[in-house]
């Protein structure tokens, strides 16, 4: 074989392994991360929050599923889902089965606009020069979000698209404040803005897509946590380097995990996490370098 022909067919095998190994192993490949927010204050004991986000689940992914079902061992005092739970019409039924005993615990969630939207065919690589922000041109949901939301709200999870409210979770009063989609432009902060009670325990920011101006008006009233997702990560991420892109405001180093808002400034100033997510749009099923996550986040009392 002349050496360009066995480049090639190099190339090409390896571009089948990277796609088979990101379609179908990393993306079934779910990892639960933890981390300490010191967040509290002095003398207030550890609240155990799990983080859902970007299920994007479809009928027949039994290994998402039955994970999702695993989490509820965890025993968290508090769970957020920070929305893009569903994929399809009929993944309502599915996903609260799974949840199952997870939403007998407190609870809070905010829709992303893929609950609202079905997914359609699109480039993944025009997120390197654009977000899906100004790409919105349907008006009418046609997924059963309302269904999803009264699922959740059921059982007794705040509801906390542009609400606001309070939620016992442990021992701890939570003041949650949150936000619908401004990807679809369904945000209106104005409808909760105001400072938060300083007398709750905690003050909890909670929004599907975590873009800066927003962040910085949960700031401005005083929140000490916020909670998103969206990102996936940048579910493609190039080993050695990182993130590519995060479909939105933020940037690639605050693209998931655990960081402040903003990245520099006063030392009171909010902890910010950003969830990888659990999943992806059908028509991009895959991730690399960017394993489907859940995280489990303790809260413990302030340094210092
Ligand atoms: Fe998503």
């Amino acid at each position: 074989m002349r050496a360009p022909l066995r480049a090639l067919t190099l190339a090409a095998a390896a571009g089948g392994a990277a796609l088979g190994y990101s379609s179908i192993l990393e993306r079934n490949w779910f990892a639960l991360r933890q981390a300490e927010v010191p967040v509290l204050a002095a003398g207030t004991e550890p609240l155990r929050v799990l983080h859902l986000s970007d299920i994007h689940l479809t009928p027949g992914r039994h290994r998402l599923l039955s994970w999702l079902r695993s989490l509820d061992a965890l025993a968290p005092d508090l769970v957020v889902n920070t929305g893009d739970s569903i994929a399809h019409e009929q993944a309502v039924q599915p996903l609260l089965e799974a949840l199952g005993p997870l939403l007998d615990r407190p609870g809070v969630f905010v829709f992303g606009s893929n609950d609202l939207y079905s997914p359609i065919p699109a480039n993944p690589l025009r997120y390197l020069w654009d977000t899906s922000t100004k790409k919105h041109s349907r008006h009418v949901p046609d997924l059963p979000w309302a269904e999803l939301g009264a699922g959740m709200a059921a059982a007794g999870w705040m509801d906390a698209n542009n609400a606001r409210g309070r939620v016992k979770a442990g021992r701890l009063d939570v003041e949650v404040g949150g936000v619908h989609d401004s990807h679809i432009r369904r945000d209106r902060y104005e409808e909760i803005a105001g400072p938060a009670d300083p007398t709750a325990d905690l003050r909890l920011g909670v929004m599907h897509s975590p873009e800066p101006q927003i962040m910085d008006l949960f700031a401005a009233d005083g929140y000490d946590l916020l909670l998103a997702g969206h990102t996936h990560g940048g579910q493609v991420r190039v080993p050695g380097y990182g993130t590519l892109v995060t479909n939105c405001g933020i940037e690639p180093e605050r693209a998931s995990g655990l960081h402040r808002h903003p990245a520099e400034g006063a030392p009171d100033r909010p902890w910010l996490h950003v969830s990888a997510g659990l999943g992806t749009s059908p028509w991009a099923p895959f991730r690399f370098a960017c394993r489907p996550e859940a995280t489990l986040l303790t809260l413990v009392p302030r340094i210092g």
